[in-house]
C-alpha cells in the first residue's frame, strides 16, 4: 500500500500557523505533491459542530474535562474520516493543530495532566504525525497579532494570560520530550524567514 505523510503545525494562538501552512501547501503543490489541508478542531461535518460548541463564548461554564473530551471526539472523527484514509492513499496531509494542542492547552494549560494523553490515545490510535512544526512565539506577541486581526476572540483565546503562559511552557516541554518528531522554530521573525526554515525541514523529510 502507498503511504503518504502526516504533518502537523502547532503553536500558540497567533503564532503564524495558518500563514505558514498556506505557503507550504503552495510549495508542495508546485512540486507536484497531492496535498490535503485540514484543521482542528474541525475538518469534518461532525467535528465542525463540536468545534462550535467548544469555542462558543456563551459556554463559559464548560468543565475542563468536558472540553478535553470534546477536542478528542472531534479528533477521533477527523482521523477516521479524513486523515487516515488520505495518508493511506499517499497524500501529504497537513493539519493545523493536533494532539500536541490538547497536551499543551488541556494537560498543561487547564492542569488535567496525564489523563489527556490517555483519552487521546483512544482518539487517534496509531495515527501520529510524521513531523510536527512548532512555531514558538511568546504568548504576548501572539496575543498582539490576534488583536491586530480585528476578529472577535473565541472562548479559548479569551482565557487568562496565565493560562497562555502555561500552554507555551507545555509546548516547550513537548519539544524536549519528542525531538525526533517536533521541529521547534523561533517564529518571532519575518514570514519569509520562517517559511524558508520550514521548507528546508520538509524537503529533507520528503527527500526533495
Ligand atoms: P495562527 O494560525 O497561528 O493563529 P495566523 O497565521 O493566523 O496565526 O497569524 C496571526 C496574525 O499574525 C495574522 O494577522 C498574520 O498575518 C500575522 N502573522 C503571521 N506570521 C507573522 C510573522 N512572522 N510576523 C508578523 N505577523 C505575522
Ligand atoms: P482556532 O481558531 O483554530 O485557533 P488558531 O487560529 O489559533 O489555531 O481555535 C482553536 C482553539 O482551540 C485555539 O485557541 C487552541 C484550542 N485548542 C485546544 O485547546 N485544544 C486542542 O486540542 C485544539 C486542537 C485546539
Amino acid at each position: 500500500m502507498k503511504k503518504g505523510l502526516f504533518i502537523t503545525f502547532e503553536g500558540g494562538d497567533g503564532s503564524g500557523k495558518s500563514t505558514q501552512i498556506g505557503i507550504l501547501r503552495d510549495r508542495l503543490a508546485e512540486s507536484g505533491y497531492d496535498v490535503l489541508l485540514t484543521r482542528e478542531p474541525g475538518g469534518t461535518k461532525i467535528s465542525e459542530k463540536i468545534r462550535s460548541i467548544i469555542l462558543d463564548k456563551e459556554n463559559s461554564e464548560m468543565d475542563d474535562m468536558t472540553e478535553a473530551m470534546l477536542y478528542a471526539s472531534a479528533r477521533a472523527q477527523l482521523v477516521s474520516e479524513v486523515i487516515r484514509p488520505a495518508v493511506e492513499e499517499g497524500k501529504i496531509v497537513i493539519c493545523d493543530r493536533f494532539i500536541d494542542s490538547s497536551i499543551a492547552y488541556q494537560a498543561y494549560g487547564r492542569g488535567l495532566g496525564d489523563a489527556v494523553a490517555v483519552i487521546n490515545s483512544y482518539a487517534i490510535g496509531e495515527c501520529m504525525p510524521d513531523m510536527t512544526v512548532l512555531l514558538k512565539v511568546n504568548p504576548e506577541i501572539g496575543s498582539r497579532r490576534i488583536s491586530e486581526r480585528n476578529e472577535d476572540r473565541d472562548r479559548i483565546e479569551l482565557a487568562s494570560e496565565q493560562f497562555h503562559k502555561k500552554v507555551y511552557e507545555g509546548y516547550l516541554d513537548l519539544e524536549k520530550r519528542y525531538p525526533e518528531r517536533i521541529v521547534g522554530i523561533e517564529a518571532d521573525r519575518t514570514i519569509e524567514e520562517i517559511a524558508a526554515v520550514i521548507w528546508e525541514k520538509i524537503s529533507r523529510l520528503i527527500g526533495e
